[in-house]
């Protein structure tokens, strides 16, 4: 199958491209290194001839709540509408578990906006909402951080690895669409700040991590259970301390 990869040079992006040409199917990273822009539509109807899916995995280059919105919404409604003209088949879109439990967060908002406009297109769909990555941690702690200091809610959180996120997008992009969403998450369950708390540690982060009640997560006030998954979450490893271990580099 022909498949493009909308973000396809990003975190997520390369990892599915990479699982879809070895699974032997055309699978085109785009992106505005490649001269595919959603945002303003240059390259797109070119990149999206003969193409039978589309994997959006892009991201706002700003988390800032409009410039998120913005981003959000113009790409997903040229993109959508390119897709219509070139006789697309299925439209498969990475968010994140939770987008509308967290009105308070403009990041959150703007994905849960994302979502709304892929459902009411008509265009066959499937949306899959993962739990945070472990390759966030950092830029949780760094949103986090007034001085030396990290202050985070204790509020649940059940993080997952890029690499099985990428797994599971890609399983999504050659299976049929489901016009609904699934979702991910990984093995276990920490209290955020404890979860920083570990990630930073075993990098070597001098920080310290504060567990504060009334710390905002990207603007939102958490509840105990908020950020985390349904009971019908697929749940897909590495454990996070393993996962520490792999991606350390060797000396
Ligand atoms: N971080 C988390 O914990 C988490 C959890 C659940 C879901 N998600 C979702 O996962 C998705 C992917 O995140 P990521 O961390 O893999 O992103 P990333 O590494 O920041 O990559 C972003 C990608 O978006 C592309 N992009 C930016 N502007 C674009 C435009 N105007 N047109 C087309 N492509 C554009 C970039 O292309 P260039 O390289 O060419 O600039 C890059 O390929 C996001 O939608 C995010 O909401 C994240």
């Amino acid at each position: 199958m022909k498949i493009v990869i909308i973000g396809g040079s990003g975190l997520i992006g390369s990892k599915v491209v990479a699982r879809l040409a070895e699974h032997g199917h055309d699978a085109i990273a785009a992106s505005p290194k490649s001269g595919v822009n959603t945002l303003t539509g240059e390259g797109l109807a070119e990149v999206l001839a003969g193409a039978q899916v589309v994997v959006d995995v892009s991201n706002s280059p700003s988390f800032e709540d409009k410039a998120a919105l913005d981003f959000f919404t113009t790409s997903t409604g040229n993109l959508l509408a390119a897709e219509k003209t070139a006789g697309v088949g299925h439209h498969v879109a990475l968010s994140v578990v939770a987008t509308e439990r967290l009105p308070e967060s403009g990041y959150l908002r703007a994905k849960l906006a994302q979502e709304q406009l892929i459902k009411q297109s008509g265009m066959p769909y499937s949306i899959v909402h993962a739990t945070q990555f472990f390759e966030f941690v950092r830029s949780i702690a760094d949103a986090a951080t007034k001085g030396d200091t990290v202050r985070l809610s204790h509020a649940l959180i059940q993080p997952i690895a890029a690499d099985a996120v990428a797994g599971a997008v890609a399983r999504t992009a050659v299976g049929e669409p489901i016009n609904g969403t699934i979702e991910l998450a990984g093995p276990e369950q920490f209290g955020l700040d404890e979860l920083i708390r570990k990630g930073l540690s075993f990098r070597g982060d001098p920080r310290a991590v504060v567990a504060d009640p009334g710390a905002r997560y990207f603007g939102a006030l958490l509840g105990e259970r908020t950020l985390l998954p349904g009971a019908d979450a697929l749940i897909l490893g590495p454990r996070f301390e393993d996962w520490l271990v792999q991606t350390t580099p060797q000396t």
